[in-house]
């Protein structure tokens, strides 16, 4: 981590971090965890640790703009940061445009460069417990006029599953060996159909208590 450049670093969070504290499953803590895994990997595949870095730090920025193309946004916002062109070739700046643009997890198509392939593999949530967390949010985010716990299970089960590739896994572009170790122990407890609604269900009962079901309709903004 020490890699990083500490210039570009500060502006980042001075300037960028800021703007995910109005969401919840995309806030700082999701980032955070993108920006652990990206780094990971860059050290892994010997890649440049700032544009790993700057990836994962923009990577949903674009969220600020529009909820339903969050990835084209953030390629443009990155695009056109004056700051970023101080560090980096216009080359690097096309790499790191192209690998927030197509970070998407559930997209079929194998990504354009070894960069997207790193971010959108970051982006995944191994821990099942910050997955239920995150995709619950959301599905009560995007389906407000779906009242009850079943509808909401189903909803993030079926959404979750989509992203099964055709050897039944959940599908890695990188197969990393940290990150395959990772996928197989969530993918044991999530394909346990039963044993993942308990956990759904603790983690809806515990959102409906404590009022963050409430902050996520009316505070917060994630789509
Ligand atoms: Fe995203
Ligand atoms: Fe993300």
């Amino acid at each position: 981590m020490d890699a990083i450049n500490a210039q570009l670093k500060e502006y980042i969070e001075k300037s960028i971090f800021p703007k995910y504290n109005k969401y919840y499953s995309h806030g700082m803590i999701h980032i955070n965890s993108v920006i652990n895994n990206m780094l990971m990997l860059a050290n892994y595949y010997n890649l440049d640790q700032n544009m790993a870095y700057v990836i994962a730090s923009y990577h949903d920025i674009g969220l600020n703009v529009n909820r339903e193309n969050h990835e084209y946004e953030s390629g443009k916002i990155l695009e056109s940061e004056i700051e970023l062109k101080k560090y980096f070739t216009p080359e690097q700046i096309e790499v790191m445009k192209q690998a927030v643009e197509d970070h998407r997890g559930s997209r079929k198509i194998r990504p354009r460069n070894i960069y997207v392939e790193c971010v959108s593999d970051s982006d995944r949530d191994f821990d099942i417990k910050i997955h239920i967390k995150r995709q619950i949010s959301t599905s009560i985010k995007n389906y407000p006029q779906k009242k009850s716990f079943d509808e909401h299970f189903k909803n993030c089960y079926e959404y979750a599953c989509e992203r099964i590739n055709d050897n039944g896994k959940f599908n890695l572009w990188t197969n990393n060996p940290i990150l395959v170790e990772r996928r197989d122990n969530f993918q044991k407890d999530f394909l346990n159909k039963e044993y993942a609604k308990l956990l759904y269900k603790e983690e809806w009962d515990r959102i409906s208590a404590d009022g963050t079901k409430e902050k996520i309709i009316n505070f917060y903004e994630d789509y």
